[in-house]
């Protein structure tokens, strides 16, 4: 199913979800070159897009990934988030997403991302600034609202229609559930309901049934993978050849594994540098390993060193361990 944004079109409306610290480039890439509809950055203070900081200019470094792409601004000032889009718009950005869902204490007591849902004339305003700003499609993520007295995202979601914005994702918890619970796919259906533009459906897709079960459940016009795609980068593709063909696919090999580890971590290395680059590969080389049978055996060799190729030994060890004994969580793919 081609879902169409505005000028955009997404093949296959599978998309990766914004995640700070872990969709850069080299990750979006990564799940890029296996397969997905579309995939979002990391949440960009909009301050720091204008101010392009070091750290900044890194996460706009977007244009070698694979269109389209998706840039989240995150920021409370109409004024400073439309500049920010337009930036975005100049450096080849396809869409500028907004963030209305963040529960960060940071982000919150700065009154962006999530509280932003407690403030609906302002979210308006910043909605129409961005909107008004730049020529290609704004879209906006959020939750389902701030807590359950508050879930107030059937309307923003309509306010959002009204002024322009071209599709609405929703993360189905509040603000004050952070991660607790379970994401509420049947309140994903009652925001479908109230508007005529694309919604996306998000929280908790770790098995490929699971995406079908959630645009079952409330006819979205696509789904959103966040945390099930850790350490499976693989794991969007599966989703979309599922949703084409019912069918499985069994997880891939330990040699394939080994393969995409070895491959991200050298492309984390050559995108930040040898020193930052072991720092940010440790979660993911966690994620890619945590399951494995020798992983205590090798777990400080792989996330304490400091020498990139202990690092990779140690990685092919582990993996080559797991070739000889059979995996307890196949369902796990
Ligand atoms: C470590 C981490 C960082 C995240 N950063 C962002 C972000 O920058 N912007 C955003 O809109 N959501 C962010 N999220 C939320 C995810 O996009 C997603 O809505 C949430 O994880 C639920 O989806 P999932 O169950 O598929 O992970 C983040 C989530 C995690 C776990």
């Amino acid at each position: 199913m081609v879902l169409k944004i505005g000028t955009v079109f997404i093949e296959d409306p599978v998309i990766l979800a914004p995640m700070s610290g872990i969709t850069d480039l080299p990750f979006r890439d990564l799940v890029k070159s296996f397969g997905a509809g579309l995939v979002v950055s990391e949440m960009v203070a909009s301050t720091a897009v204008i101010e392009a900081n070091k750290r900044t200019k890194k996460m706009l470094e977007f244009r070698k990934s694979g269109s389209p792409i998706s840039i989240q601004l995150m920021g409370r000032d109409p004024g400073t988030m439309a500049e920010a889009a337009m930036l975005c718009q100049d450096l080849g950005a396809d869409i500028i997403d907004i963030n209305f869902g963040c529960p960060a204490k940071k982000v919150v007591s700065g009154a962006a991302g999530s509280a932003l849902m407690r403030e609906e004339p302002l979210a308006r305003k910043i909605m129409h600034a961005v909107v008004k700003a730049v020529g290609i499609p704004v879209t906006i993520k959020m939750r389902t609202g701030w807590d359950i007295n508050k879930r107030n995202a059937p309307e923003l979601a309509k306010i959002a229609e009204d002024i322009g914005i071209q599709l609405v994702t929703v993360h189905g918890r509040t603000r004050c559930q952070f991660y607790d619970g379970a994401s509420d796919w049947k309140f994903i259906g009652a925001i479908k309901n109230a508007i005529k533009i694309p919604v996306i459906g998000n929280g908790d897709i770790t098995q490929v049934e699971d995406a079908k079960t959630l645009q079952q459940t409330a006819h979205t016009d696509g789904v959103m993978i966040g945390r099930g795609a850790q350490g499976r980068p693989w794991f969007l593709a599966h989703v979309i050849h599922f949703l084409k063909t019912g069918e499985r696919l069994a997880r891939p090999s330990s040699t394939f594994q080994l393969n995409i580890a070895l491959r991200h971590f050298d492309s984390m290395l050559s995108y930040y540098g040898v020193k930052r680059g072991i720092r940010i590969a440790r979660k993911h080389l966690n994620w890619y390993t945590a399951g494995c049978y020798s992983y205590d055996m090798y777990k400080d060799q792989l996330l304490k060193s400091d020498d990139p190729q202990q690092i990779r030994t140690s990685l092919s060890e582990l993996f080559h361990l797991e070739l000889d004994v059979p995996r307890s969580n196949t369902a796990f793919v």
